[in-house]
């Protein structure tokens, strides 16, 4: 029987180290439930010390539900990994080596330093994502998580009122072209239709009300487009000020979870062409769209 994990907070509102598992052993409803409880006070979890691989992560992820086809994304995917279910988020080439600096895969990716929600541009957005360390440089490549429920309980209720009820359009077109990336095949544009989500959202089994962000997001509807993309911006500047965000500085063979529900998150630079990063990702589908849900 698990009743209480062994759980240490890493900050006020957001993350927390989980001690005492073995993650590559089944796991049981009553774990699981207790997993899913922590979830959603934190919203970040930690497990050091987990020695999984492929089809280890893709079975625990899978306890808390569906998990995403890495290879539905618009992107053709990196043939490195056979898994379908893992999303490789690392700098190694499909034989191993770095990425050259020029490399298209590489540049793509970059976006993932920008503060976004995974999978916002799918019509059913991520619910959590379990990212998985199997190699990480001897400095930078941190991975920083903002908490989206206490970034809206603290906005000014004036703020509140005025986006309460927006519905923004994401697509991964949006984060690529924010950074200048504009080398899209006629097939990845076609297949990155815009798909709307709602500005704030309400958590499925909390209640609770979040802001949902993310630098996928290119169009608020009804506005004009420079103004909606500078509230996005300042929304975003307010949300990730330190005070709600946790910094996670990886040791190999963390898995760390997060809610893409009351989150968001980004990576830091490390420097990609001296050291391999292998990080795993295994994404659990969402519920519903975000349009369903009544904030
Ligand atoms: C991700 C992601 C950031 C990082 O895996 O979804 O955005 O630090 N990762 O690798
Ligand atoms: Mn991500």
């Amino acid at each position: 029987m698990v009743d209480q994990l062994q759980i240490t907070p890493l900050h006020p509102t957001i993350g927390a180290r989980v001690y005492g598992l073995d993650l590559c052993r089944p796991v049981s409803d009553a774990l699981r439930d207790a997993i899913d409880a922590a979830m959603d006070r934190h919203a970040v979890l930690v497990f050091p010390e987990q020695e999984l691989d492929d089809e280890q992560q893709v079975a625990f992820a899978s306890r808390f539900g569906p998990i995403e086809d890495a290879a539905s994304g618009v992107k053709d995917r990196n043939p490195r990994l056979a898994n379908r279910q893992i999303n490789d988020i690392s700098n190694l080439a499909a034989d191993g080596a770095i990425m050259a600096a020029d490399d298209r895969s590489r540049m793509y990716s970059l976006a993932n330093l920008l503060w976004h929600s995974d999978s916002s541009f799918k019509a059913v957005p991520a619910k959590y994502s379990l990212l998985h360390a199997r190699l990480i440089p001897p400095e930078g490549g941190e991975t920083e998580f903002a908490d989206m429920r206490a970034a809206w309980d603290a906005l000014p209720q004036k703020l509140q009122r005025k986006v309460r009820d927006l519905v923004s359009d994401h697509s991964i077109i949006f984060s690529r072209t924010r950074l200048g990336f504009e080398a899209f095949s006629a097939q990845e544009l076609q297949r990155a239709e815009p798909v709307s989500q709602r500005l704030v959202r309400r958590h499925a089994s909390t209640g609770r009300l979040s802001l949902f962000l993310s630098a996928h997001i290119g169009r608020i509807q009804g506005w004009q487009t420079p103004e909606a993309l500078l509230l996005i911006s300042d929304l975003t500047e307010f949300s990730t000020q330190r005070q709600f965000v946790y910094q996670h500085v990886w040791s190999r063979h963390d898995l760390v979870i997060w809610d893409n529900r009351a989150t968001m998150h980004r990576g830091r630079p490390f420097d990609t062409q001296a050291y391999p990063r292998d990080m795993r990702r295994v994404t659990v589908r969402g519920e519903a769209s975000t349009l369903s849900e009544s904030a």
